[in-house]
């Protein structure tokens, strides 16, 4: 197996599914504030998709080793680094959550982004992991141009990131994507810049870096098979693109009308 090359044709298809699957975050952001439960989040998430016409890629989504994956999308609060299951507590002031959405539309295709949601207003230590790991997934995402490697996405991000004092987790990536929800290559969010695979245009995979405000390790929680932790229950914070490898450098395909906007670094170098 090697990296898919997305065609003209495929590249449409996929610009439908990934603002397709922005829009879900759209959809749900002004909802999103303490007293909600991730449940209904997950809810939200759902309805938009039925208006849609789109499937969500992680409902029963079950990889080897796993139990299939209950809900429409991820809720991953606080310490939770990803994969959080929906449930029915509610958030509360002080908290921040990911919300991890990926579509399937009629086509086959499949988008896949996550955005981070302030509840109320939060400690300053959280208000900047959640800016600096959006800062630091736009530092991976720059780096993307024809003839530059997967190395030198890691690099940036985790430069970046360790500068800040916080941690990279390990254990989980990026990756490509297309008609499947996981496919080559893995993108790592750490490593040395020149290393791994050359980037060619028409490659698509998703930019996703998890960080920790304290150590990188990760553990399972409870036996639910998929709500990931940090180790040492600092708070951990996640932001997400797909993005596309053009003739000149990237386009961030998960893009729509409530996008953050990106960061005065990126605007400034931008042509
Ligand atoms: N959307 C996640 C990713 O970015 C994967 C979630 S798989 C699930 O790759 F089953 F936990 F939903
Ligand atoms: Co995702
Ligand atoms: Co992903």
């Amino acid at each position: 197996m090697s990296i898919t090359i997305k065609s003209a044709e495929d590249i449409e298809g996929m610009r439908l599914a990934c603002r397709l699957a922005s829009e879900v975050l759209d959809y749900i952001a002004p909802h999103i504030k303490p007293g909600i439960t991730t449940k209904e989040i997950d809810r939200l998430g759902a309805e938009c998709m039925a208006q849609q016409g789109t499937i969500s890629a992680t409902v029963g989504y079950q990889p080897p080793g796993y139990p299939p994956y209950p809900a429409s999308l991820c809720t991953s609060v606080n310490h939770v680094v990803c994969h959080g299951i929906p449930n029915d507590k509610p958030l509360k002031k002080g908290d921040i959550v990911n919300v991890d959405v990926t579509v399937i539309t009629k086509d086959g295709w499949y988008g896949d982004n996550s955005r981070m949601y302030l509840i109320g207003e939060c400690s300053i230590a959280a208000k900047r992991l959640t800016a600096l790991t959006f800062e630091a997934m736009w530092h991976g995402i720059v780096q993307v141009k024809p003839g530059a490697h997967l190395g030198d996405i890691g690099h940036a991000i985790q430069k970046f990131a360790e500068g800040h004092g916080f941690s990279i987790v390990r254990e989980f990536c990026g990756h490509g994507i297309g008609q499947k929800f996981h496919e080559e290559p893995q993108v790592l969010h750490y490593g040395r810049p020149g290393t791994l695979e050359k980037l060619e245009p028409g490659m698509v995979f998703t930019i996703e870096p998890m960080i920790n405000a304290g150590r990188r390790e990760v553990k399972e929680f409870g036996n639910d098979g998929w709500t990931i932790v940090t180790k040492d229950h600092s708070l951990s914070a996640q932001w997400e693109h797909t993005v596309l490898v053009t003739e000149t450098g990237y386009e961030v395909m998960t893009l729509s009308a409530g996008s953050p906007p990106m960061p005065p670094f990126v605007t400034a170098t931008r042509t």
